[in-house]
């Protein structure tokens, strides 16, 4: 890719090392003027601008505009699943992983809102029992006590969501899915 010399003349193809330059690490001039704005597609926290390479990445942008959105504008990765858009091995070598477990949770200490629905089904097509158990939750329904502060703050469900998997505090029918009849704890 033939990048124009100015706005990103710190970057360039492997090789092309400007005298008494090192490739490796290359950091943007510094200078009083101000930097260049990068164009959107790789504003983003992907990219490290002192990368010599950059140019020559695959923009992840594009790479997954394929793929299905939720109403953020973010990737829904269920979905992705769902459709088939994508099927991640479970196994680096291939091959069959362990089935996934069908069992949901309801978890009933909601107070007034909708109690949650916790499907181990969606999470053990991604991943493996012991990246929960006995670390995050023990293996026993109604043992731990949550409150949304604490997922809020990166524990329990929050270890992952808001973090790597859907954001918690736009989307809280996502867990709060089955009706509370009042009778939760
Ligand atoms: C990632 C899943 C998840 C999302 C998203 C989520 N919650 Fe929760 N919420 C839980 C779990 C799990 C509990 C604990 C239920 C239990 O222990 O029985 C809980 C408990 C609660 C409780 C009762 C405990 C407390 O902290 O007072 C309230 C109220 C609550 N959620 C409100 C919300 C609201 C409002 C949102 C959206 C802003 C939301 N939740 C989004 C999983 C979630
Ligand atoms: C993403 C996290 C996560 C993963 C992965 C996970 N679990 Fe769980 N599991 C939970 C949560 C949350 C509970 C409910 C804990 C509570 O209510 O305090 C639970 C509860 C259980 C229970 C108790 C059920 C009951 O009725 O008392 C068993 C058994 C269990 N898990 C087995 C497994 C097995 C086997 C795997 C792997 C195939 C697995 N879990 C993977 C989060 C997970
Ligand atoms: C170890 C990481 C991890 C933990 C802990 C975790 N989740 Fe998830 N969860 C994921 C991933 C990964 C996905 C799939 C990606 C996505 O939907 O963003 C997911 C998806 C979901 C979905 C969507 C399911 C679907 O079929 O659409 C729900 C609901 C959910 N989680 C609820 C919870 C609740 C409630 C808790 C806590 C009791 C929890 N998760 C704890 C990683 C985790």
């Amino acid at each position: 890719m033939a990048a124009a010399p100015s706005a990103h003349g710190f970057l360039r193809a492997a090789g092309q090392a400007a005298q008494g330059d090192s490739v490796v690490g290359a950091l943007p001039p510094t200078s009083s003027a101000p930097l260049p704005t990068r164009p959107a597609a790789t504003a983003d926290e992907f990219y490290d601008p002192a990368n010599p390479d950059l140019g020559r990445l695959q923009n992840a942008r594009e790479a997954v505009r394929q793929l299905p959105q939720d109403r953020d504008g973010r990737i829904d990765w269920m979905a992705a699943l769902r459709t088939g858009a994508i099927a991640p091995r479970s196994q680096l070598g291939g091959g069959a992983g362990s089935p996934p477990l069908d069992l949901d949770i309801i978890m009933k200490r909601t107070r007034q809102m909708p109690f949650v629905r916790f499907p181990h089904r969606s999470h053990t097509e991604w991943l493996a029992c012991s990246n929960c158990h006995p670390a995050i939750f023990e293996a026993r329904a109604g043992s731990t006590t949550i409150r949304m502060e604490d997922i809020f703050r990166g524990r329990y469900c929050g270890t992952c969501h808001d973090r790597v998997a859907f954001v918690t505090h736009r989307a809280c029918d996502r867990c709060h899915s089955v009706p509370n009849d009042g009778r939760g704890g």
